[in-house]
């Protein structure tokens, strides 16, 4: 980001000191860097950013760097890009009939949680008997 990206960036939001802190600005400043989910407003886009977290039992800063949502410096961020694009495609192919229901994630009947259960890395056998 440019010195005057950054400043502009921190008058919009006050400058937020940790990912996650700024709950007024993440809500209300429109996105810039969204690819997948880009028919979500700032609230939407919040709360599938919320069940995102708590899918993988995660905190904001997993994915983001402080200051700076847009960012894809993370790699856990371009990651969730990809799964997110995954999810989708899933969903559309295979589930296109799935109602959402109020509060359930914007995806669709296969979720980040449906795999990945709370844990970064989703398991890929039961536990032994
Ligand atoms: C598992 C990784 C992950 C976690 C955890 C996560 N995010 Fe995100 N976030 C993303 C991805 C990926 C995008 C871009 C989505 C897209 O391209 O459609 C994004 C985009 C955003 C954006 C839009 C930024 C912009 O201007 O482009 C905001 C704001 C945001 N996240 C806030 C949050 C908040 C607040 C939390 C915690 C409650 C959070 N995120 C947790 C991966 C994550
Ligand atoms: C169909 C099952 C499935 C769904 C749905 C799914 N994931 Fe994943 N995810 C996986 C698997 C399997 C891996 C491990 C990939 C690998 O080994 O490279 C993974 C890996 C990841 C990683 C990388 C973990 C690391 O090592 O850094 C992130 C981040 C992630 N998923 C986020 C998400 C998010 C966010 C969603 C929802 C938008 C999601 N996943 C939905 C199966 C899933």
């Amino acid at each position: 980001m440019t010195a005057l990206r950054r400043l502009v960036f921190c008058l919009a939001l006050t400058c937020p000191t940790s990912a996650g802190a700024n709950q007024i600005g993440v809500a209300t400043r429109p996105p810039e860097n969204v690819k997948i989910l880009t028919e979500l407003d700032p609230q939407a886009l919040r709360g599938e950013m919320r069940r995102m977290s708590a899918a993988l039992g995660v905190t904001c800063d997993h994915c983001h760097v402080d200051g700076n949502f847009a960012s894809d410096e993370k790699p856990p961020k371009r990651s969730a890009r990809w799964m997110l694009k995954m999810t989708r495609a899933l969903n559309t192919r295979e589930f296109p009939k799935y109602q959402i229901k109020d509060g359930e994630s914007v995806l669709g009947r296969v979720t980040c949680f449906t795999c990945h259960r709370g844990a970064i890395e989703p398991p890929t056998a039961p536990p032994a008997p």
